[in-house]
């Protein structure tokens, strides 16, 4: 394990020890049915980092923030992070035009936009096309040709859908009779026409963002974590509560989405006004740094990242996919689907995430062929040697499988999932350490998470890794607003202090 931290001065102490105490978790294992001690060690070693802030806060490292940004809010994008928090920390590590950040987990592109309108270059992965069309579409705001645009939204405003049109957009099992009617058919009406348009692609996937970023209050669903949840006025849940009637069982509680269905029209129209707006004020500021690269690829960072070359990033800002089991392959159903992915490929692509749902299977076979194919067979090793010396990770890998014989875990497939989760991060970190230059700083924003009334810190966790790969821990600030625990798990095992937080790493400037 890690050698004794000595880094740190007095001062990156949190404020009072009553601020600490509510951050700092004496209890690992409910009711100690568990060995804890290496979740106890990780507490005391890193507890001099953990700084309680306001730098940053719920709003800044949700979407929230980004609601009203320009560009940002062109894709509610749930998962993101918001353009202030990139802004700090870019000023953090002193990025400059010229210098290149990474981002390993796109999403809608949050860090490689801001890293645009900064000058600064970037490079990024996600497995969702949701990121290419968010990304390509931002990227080009200033290349826009704003006539063109106002000639589609024109022609848009007056596309009527055709009396007697049959078609209808498609659906996969889970998404299956998501629209109301005018909107399953208008949806697949103006998808043909945008694709049958002359327009350019670039205006084209400017609709395209337009519409992903309409269907979910134009149907009657709405994003809930681990699934899509369903409407009570939807003719799925219709059913499903005829069905019970015959049965003679309990109907599906009233639950509506949202007041009303939107148009999808309408919707789109709103979007694509809003867009044209936020084009007009950037292309007409003057505050622009030159021109930045945004370096996007569409493919899990676990097979890109090993091929990026040594000590080439500034910087790294990032949030992956959290330890929780929400499947973005199912909350952005709708969208994927819209974007032409069929149910087999969007399986798949559940895989091919990094491990944060019960379903996911273990990567780990796949990686080490995939290392081996690229001639680095050494590297996998090592990394995967570190991996397992890594006493916390092995204590909490135990734990679970304790509170698995012990009935605890209401899903064995959450083992595999926190296995494959760490496993797969520690992967990442590994190869950023190899492609950071000396003194950049990574900032990865995460929550920790509880099972089966076992604490998994992911930010010391992490940060534990990372120590163990090279980096110097810098940093682990804390939120002051911690996550909810789960109801069921605070009323079989108490309250527990589950941090938000945005670890801070570097590279010491004498590695090579
Ligand atoms: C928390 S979100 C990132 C949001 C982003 N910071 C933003 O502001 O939009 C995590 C992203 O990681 C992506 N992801 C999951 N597994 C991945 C993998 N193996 N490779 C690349 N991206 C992955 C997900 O699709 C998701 O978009």
């Amino acid at each position: 394990m890690v050698d004794q931290l000595s880094l740190f001065p007095d001062s990156a102490m949190p404020e009072t020890t009553a601020d600490r105490g509510n951050y700092i978790v004496d209890v690992f294992s409910a009711g100690k049915f568990c060995d804890e001690s290496a979740r106890q060690a990780l507490e005391k070693r890193y507890t001099p980092i953990l700084e309680v802030t306001e730098k940053f806060d719920r709003r800044s490292v949700s979407y929230q923030r980004s609601k009203k940004d320009v560009l940002h809010s062109w894709l509610k994008y749930k998962e993101g992070f918001s353009a202030d928090l990139v802004n700090i920390l870019l000023d953090d590590m002193g990025a400059v035009p010229g210098d290149t950040v990474m981002d390993p987990f796109m999403g809608s592109g949050t860090t490689a936009l801001v890293c645009q309108l900064r000058g600064i270059n970037s490079i990024g992965y996600d497995i969702l096309p949701i990121s290419k069309v968010s990304i390509d579409a931002k990227a080009n705001v200033m290349h826009y040709n704003i006539p063109e645009l106002e000639a589609m939204i024109a022609e848009f405003a007056q596309l009527d859908l055709p009396e007697g049109y049959a078609k209808a957009t498609p659906y996969i099992t889970i998404t299956d009779t998501a629209y109301p009617a005018f909107n399953e058919k208008y949806i697949q009406f103006a998808t043909e026409w945008i694709d049958q348009s002359l327009f350019s692609n670039a205006a084209k996937n400017l609709f395209r963002l337009c519409v992903i970023n309409s269907l979910e209050r134009c149907s009657y669903t709405s994003k809930s974590g681990q699934y899509l949840s369903w409407d009570s006025r939807s003719k799925k849940v219709f059913e499903a509560n005829a069905q019970r009637e015959r049965a003679g069982r309990k109907l599906l509680p009233q639950h509506h989405c949202r007041k009303v269905i939107e148009n999808v029209h309408d919707a789109v129209l709103e979007e694509l006004r809003h867009v044209l707006s936020d084009i007009r004020t950037i292309q007409s500021s003057s505050n622009i740094e030159g021109t930045a690269s945004i370096d996007f690829r569409q493919n899990s960072v676990l097979f890109e990242l090993p091929q990026v070359g040594s000590n080439s990033l500034k910087g790294v800002i990032t949030s992956p996919p959290y330890c929780n089991r929400y499947d973005y392959t199912r909350t952005y159903a709708l969208e994927l689907v819209y974007l032409g992915i069929g149910e087999e490929a969007i399986k798949e692509m559940r895989q091919a995430l990094l491990s944060c749902t019960v379903e996911s299977k273990p990567k780990i076979e796949a990686l080490r062929d995939y290392y081996q194919i690229i001639g680095a067979e050494d590297r996998f090793d090592s990394i995967i040697d570190t991996i397992r010396q890594n006493e916390a990770f092995r204590e909490i890998l135990l734990a679970l499988e304790k509170r698995k014989e012990n009935g605890d875990l209401n899903n064995d497939g959450i083992i595999r999932m926190v296995d494959g989760y760490f496993t797969e991060l520690a992967f990442v970190y590994a190869e950023l350490f190899r492609v950071c230059r000396p003194g950049a700083m990574v900032a990865f924003v995460n929550d920790n998470v509880r099972y089966g009334g076992e604490v998994i810190p992911v930010d010391f966790l992490s940060t534990s890794f990372a120590e163990q790969f090279g980096f110097i821990p810098q940093k682990v600030y804390c939120l002051k607003q911690q996550k909810g625990n789960s109801s069921q798990q605070m009323k079989k095992y108490g309250r527990v202090a589950l941090r938000k937080s945005v670890t801070i790493w570097v590279k010491p400037v004498d590695a090579n």
